[in-house]
């Protein structure tokens, strides 16, 4: 999709459709005032008349005949004075949704003049929007029903400053596709991706955007000493596969921010094996990997300036005749035992080596990001991630970081009770600590890997993936945490 930022005022706008928002208040602003009297105070007319009521990424479409424009499309914006630059990502989301599947190619959307402070952040949203909401999944249709057509996006920059507005198109465009990366990786069903082509993806995306990329196989990890890893791979005919992505964007700096994601690529449960209900969802399990190697991919085209390695363990959960069995007891790549009560729990399991990776990497801040346990499905259903930390100044960037991105994500405690759960009467470590707290027992487990690192982790089980698309995206897998990792290096960079 090709996106730029266009100065000319919006009735000489030359598209098949323009979009402008509208609010709840019913008053109409900028490029809407414009258009209304262009087109003989129909738009005013479609307010007052109650047909459109200004609300989050509700519409109303007009026909414009014989103008440039063809058509005006009226996108509900909310509250005024509640404006997040995220909304904007919806409002454009929606918008080309709407147009896309009407068969238009060619859009204008204006941006609100509430937001020409925050030009950057607005074209950015904006952008990001547009990008993310014509992401449909038809790679294995051969008659692709829903096809959003929106190919090229015009953003009528209304008086924001220009370099911002241009740098902010960039930034969006760059992070949209970056979501839709992710996605697509996530949604590609286990057959196809397999670790194997988990990595290819990473190597490729690695070249395209100036980043070193090693991919690590079995004899590796097994000198690594990675027995925690390798013990989930064992059941599987597909080798595992130990992805290393490295961004230097501050050769003189020695701070690393590692990204670290977890590439389950089909998870059965092992021998503990999953009941049959919704299985197909595990070939999402390795959505955290998606998104560190997507936003990995966006880092290198961005090029802030701070280091970064993304690490992404990827194996498949099978119950095969070399399988773990529960009860059986391996060793993490820093000394530590476990336990292995449950083979289903095998995320930590596979993270465990991974984040003592980062830490041999000298990592001096770490996220990890997992679709991890159901229990935090439970406690937050699909409408914000657990973020679970050692380091309160750590956890409040993180946070601060994603709230604009429209991510949320909601602070869960790690007290000493759960570390406690997890001990084993055999082994230094457990791998379950039974149904109570299970979100942050496991938070507990992957701390023990962790040690002294600021570290900050992601439970994703309800946000990575949705079982209803929106007015701004389709259904399936969301891209998280993308966005917030993205925010994130953009923050320590400065
Ligand atoms: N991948 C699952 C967690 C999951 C469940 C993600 C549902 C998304 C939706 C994870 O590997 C798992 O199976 N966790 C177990 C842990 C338990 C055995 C301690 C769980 O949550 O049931
Ligand atoms: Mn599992
Ligand atoms: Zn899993």
């Amino acid at each position: 999709m090709q996106i730029r930022i266009v100065h000319d005022a919006p009735v000489e706008v030359r598209a098949g459709a323009i979009v402008v928002p509208v609010f709840s208040d019913g008053r109409l602003s900028g490029a809407a005032v414009a258009l209304d009297a262009a087109l003989s105070g129909a738009l005013a007319d479609v307010v007052a008349g109650g047909e459109l009521q200004g609300k989050l990424c509700e519409h109303a479409l007009l026909h414009a005949k014989d103008k440039p424009f063809r058509r005006v499309l009226a996108v509900g914006l909310g509250d005024r004075a509640q404006l997040e630059p995220f909304m904007l990502a919806r409002y454009a989301g929606a918008a080309v949704r709407v147009l896309g599947r009407l068969g238009i190619s060619d859009v204008a959307i204006a941006l609100p003049e509430e937001l020409s402070g925050r030009a950057r952040e607005a074209a950015a949203a904006v952008a990001e929007g547009a990008t993310t909401g014509s992401f449909e999944i038809t790679i294995y249709q051969r008659d692709p029903e829903r096809r959003v057509a929106i190919e090229s996006v015009a953003i009528l920059s209304g008086n924001g400053d220009r370099k911002a507005l241009e740098a902010g198109a960039r930034y969006g465009s760059v992070a949209g596709d970056a979501v839709n990366f992710a996605r697509r990786l996530a949604v590609t069903p286990s057959n196809d991706m397999t670790p194997t082509h988990l990595a290819e993806e990473a190597v490729k995306a690695a070249s395209e955007s100036g980043m070193t990329a090693e991919v690590r196989d079995e004899d590796w990890a097994r000198a690594k000493g990675m027995g925690s890893f390798l013990s989930v791979a064992a059941g599987s005919a597909q080798p595992p596969k130990f992805i290393v992505l490295r961004y230097n964007g501050a050769p003189s700096s020695k701070d690393l921010l590692a990204l670290v994601g977890k590439g389950i690529t089909f998870d059965t449960g092992g021998i503990s094996i999953k009941p049959a209900e919704r299985m197909e969802d595990m070939k999402y399990d390795m959505s955290g990997g998606a998104a560190v190697i997507a936003a990995m991919s966006a880092i290198g085209k961005l090029k802030p300036k701070l280091n970064v390695v993304g690490i992404v363990p990827a194996t498949e959960n099978m119950p095969g005749g070399r399988a773990t069995k529960p009860g059986d007891i391996v060793r993490a790549m820093n000394g530590k035992s476990i336990e292995i009560i449950n083979t289903d729990a095998e995320g930590r399991l596979i993270l465990a080596d991974a984040l003592c990776y980062a830490n041999e990497c000298g990592a001096t801040r770490i996220v990890d990001c997992a679709t991890l346990t159901g229990a935090c499905v439970i406690a937050l259903g699909h409408a914000a991630a657990a973020l679970i930390s050692n380091d309160d100044a750590f956890a409040e960037l993180v946070l601060a970081c994603a709230k604009p991105t429209g991510e949320r994500y909601w602070r869960m405690p790690l007290f000493d009770d759960y570390g406690r759960q997890m001990r084993s009467d055999i082994a230094d470590l457990k791998n379950t600590g039974g149904r109570d707290g299970g979100t942050l027992t496991a938070a507990a487990f992957l701390h023990a890997f962790v040690g002294e690192t600021p570290w900050v982790h992601l439970d994703v089980a309800g946000t990575a993936y949705l079982d209803r698309g929106s007015a701004w995206s389709a259904k399936g897998p969301t891209g998280v945490p993308v966005r917030a990792f993205l925010a994130l290096a953009e923050r320590l960079a400065q």
